[in-house]
């Protein structure tokens, strides 16, 4: 089954190689203005200039679609998402616009813990339509990859259940999804006290079975002050390497705590959050095989100061963005308002933003080779834009609904 798309006004990110980007390369955006695109069984196959179009496109074996000028841009690859979750937290939102501080919320019982007793109480299946629901919302507003943790269970069965939705998801979700095993969000209320038993538990109780059921594909710890220190952040990741899970971290949100140098000296595929840094963590993540995947909208939600994202470009650190959908500090999944934010508040270009958010992202969830830009052989996960007058459109018209369809695997959904 062949497909050719006529009339695209400006294909974007268009390549013939997978590389992950960093500073100056990542505001080149290569694209083609006024182009075809041809796709078989739901792969890129071809794509040009319109005038170029070859006759062996003219034979009826082949269905045209017209895309009257709309711009067509790879699918966000949204690499940092908490999708599995039982319940909103509103009721905390409203707490903090009264003026509650994050511990005071904890001690009504709020935060990860609330979203955890939430999780526990909730059946697979309730989780699973959930999660689906988002899901299917996500992939309407263009995300074509994603990946998912776990982290509300804090419980050997909570874990693992929030791991099979997951699994059931992957079996469902048309786009690729990679999952991320974060029992070490916080220590759960009995283990306040006794850190190692919870260690151990991760250890010797969930990493097992996730090894057996190959349950994951990256392992993550919330490397922070009041949460996991740096041994104990060393301790868990060399433990879910050692079964294959490469390390994933939550570092340096809410101070400069070392996670980031931490993530590199472990060969981390990604350090994630860095609304904290100082020089030496800009400096072990500059050229190094760490990508640092910023989360705008959660400094947004939590009224943080913004990611440096200049002095990271500028360092040589390979960045990608990401929405950090979760019920406590980044309520959406939308990566239109992560593109936007990240121009906006963290001054990055648009072409920046854009190959953070799509090709960079993809490397993030090592699914370089099938998402992530227009290149022959990855999957056909496009984004068709309403008309618009140029790309720096999309980040500035933010809040704008632009667009008109999304195809995955060649479909239209
Ligand atoms: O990425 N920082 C740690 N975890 C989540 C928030 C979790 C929550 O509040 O439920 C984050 O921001
Ligand atoms: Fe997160």
């Amino acid at each position: 089954m062949k497909l050719l798309i006529t009339n695209i006004h400006q294909l974007v990110n268009v390549r013939t190689e997978n590389v992950l980007l960093r500073g100056a390369l990542l505001a080149e955006l290569p694209s083609i203005v006024n182009a075809y695109l041809v796709i078989e069984n739901g792969l890129i196959n071809d794509f040009g200039e319109m005038h170029l179009l070859s006759l062996k496109y003219t034979n009826s074996e082949i269905t045209v679609y017209d895309a009257k000028g709309a711009t067509v841009l790879p699918s966000w690859c949204d690499s940092h998402t908490h999708l599995v979750f039982a319940e909103s937290r509103e009721s905390e939102f409203v707490d903090k616009i009264n003026g509650l501080s994050y511990a005071e919320i904890a001690e009504k019982g709020g935060g990860i813990l609330n979203s955890a007793d939430k999780l526990n109480k909730a059946s697979e299946k309730t989780l699973l339509d959930l999660a689906w629901n988002r899901l299917k919302d996500l992939i309407s507003l263009g995300t074509g990859a994603i990946e998912i943790k776990s982290g509300y269970g804090l419980t050997v069965e909570g874990e693992l259940k929030m791991l099979r939705v997951i699994k059931q998801l992957q079996k469902i979700s048309p786009i690729p999804i990679k999952a991320t095993f974060l029992a070490a969000h916080t220590y759960p209320l009995a283990f306040k006290q006794n850190h190692l038993g919870y260690i151990d538990l991760i250890k010797h109780e969930m990493l097992p079975i996730i090894e057996n059921e190959n349950l994951a594909d990256y392992i993550d710890v919330f490397c922070e002050e009041g949460f996991f220190s740096i041994p104990e952040t060393k301790e868990i990741c060399l433990a879910g390497k050692s079964i294959g899970l490469i390390p994933k971290i939550h570092a340096n949100q809410l101070s400069v705590s070392g996670g980031v140098e931490l993530g590199v000296e472990l060969g981390a595929l990604s350090v994630d959050h860095l609304e904290s840094m100082d020089e030496n963590a800009i400096q072990s993540l500059s050229y190094s095989d760490t990508i640092g995947t910023l989360l705008p909208t959660a400094a947004f939600f939590l009224r943080m100061p913004y990611q440096p994202a200049r002095d990271l470009i500028e360092a040589g650190c390979a960045i990608a963005i990401a929405s950090d959908y979760n019920p406590g500090s980044s309520p959406s999944g939308n990566m239109n308002t992560v593109v936007s934010m990240s121009c906006i508040q963290l001054k990055m270009l648009p072409e920046e933003a854009i190959n953070a958010a799509t090709i960079n992202g993809a490397f993030a969830m090592g699914l370089e080779e099938c998402v992530g830009s227009i290149m022959k052989g990855k999957l056909a996960n496009l984004i068709f834009t309403k008309p618009i007058p140029s790309l720096a459109y999309i980040p500035y018209a933010f809040g704008s609904n632009l667009i008109d369809k999304v195809m995955v695997k060649g479909v239209f959904q």
